[in-house]
């Protein structure tokens, strides 16, 4: 099939379930291996400031065992840029984070950060990592992805997975937009957060969206069926899409 968007992996919450008891067990570096050979084009790590799930090691092996590229997701600290730096990722991801929140709440304001974003910008393309800006699907942001340098931008599908009917209808549409908005400015555009089965199929068909990351309902799903065939099912259900 050509022009199939990539499956990037998440397997933060299999580290979620290893720190829940203390243990060395589930491995996420285990589990990215392992969605790999199931058909995912990429593993996505998020390296939270409170380490509650993936861990700096954890960065360090999946970067050293994968066969395919890593995305680093991260905030937009001077830690995580120097973290980032001496690991060198394929790719950063840049998210809004704040300890308090269960999960990654709304995108970045590429457009307010500007000044403390660009240097940050710069020094990860610097150290050869692309940057990805994860923001909501508005023209706003995505011009300010451009103006700050950044090639890649991830659209925050959270909302869209939230809603219901007519007000759903509306988000994908904003989505849509925003991705062909992308193509325009000469961003590389992805999308995320929420994604399952039953709502992957219309992101998935955008024909501008080259990459989603997903990861909670993948590990959630992989209870019921293993990581292997959810890994499968999902890729299939984009493949439909397209
Ligand atoms: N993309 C980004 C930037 C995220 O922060 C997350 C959540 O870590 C995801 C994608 C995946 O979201 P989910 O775990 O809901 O599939």
């Amino acid at each position: 099939m050509t022009n199939r968007p990539r499956l990037g992996v998440n397997v933060d919450h299999v580290a979620t379930v290893r720190n829940a008891r203390g243990t060395a067990y589930p491995d996420p570096v285990r589990a990215a291996l392992l969605a790999c050979e199931a058909g995912a084009d990429g593993i996505t790590a998020h390296l939270r400031e409170d380490r509650r799930h993936i861990r700096d090691e954890d960065m360090r092996r999946l970067k050293e065992a994968l066969p395919a590229p890593l995305n680093f997701e991260m905030a937009q600290t001077d830690e995580m840029v120097e973290v980032a730096s001496a690991i060198r990722p394929h790719a950063v991801c840049l998210v809004p984070e704040r300890r308090e929140e269960l999960t990654t709440e709304g995108g970045l304001d590429a457009a307010g950060l500007g000044a403390a974003l660009g240097p940050r910008v710069q020094a990860l393309a610097a150290a050869g990592i692309r940057v990805s800006l994860f923001i909501e699907p508005d023209p706003k942001q995505l011009h300010a992805a451009v103006a700050l340098g950044a090639p890649v931008v991830e659209l925050h599908t959270g909302r869209y997975c939230e809603l219901a009917g007519e007000a759903q209808q509306a988000e994908l549409e904003r989505i849509r937009s925003a991705a062909a908005l992308a193509d325009e400015l000469g961003l590389e555009c992805h999308a995320g957060h929420g994604l399952t089965y039953d709502n992957v199929g219309p992101v998935a068909a955008i024909p501008t969206v080259a990459e989603l990351n997903i990861g909670h309902f993948l590990v959630g799903e992989a209870i019921f069926v293993g990581l292997v065939e959810t890994v499968r099912r999902m890729r299939a259900a984009m493949d439909r899409a397209r």
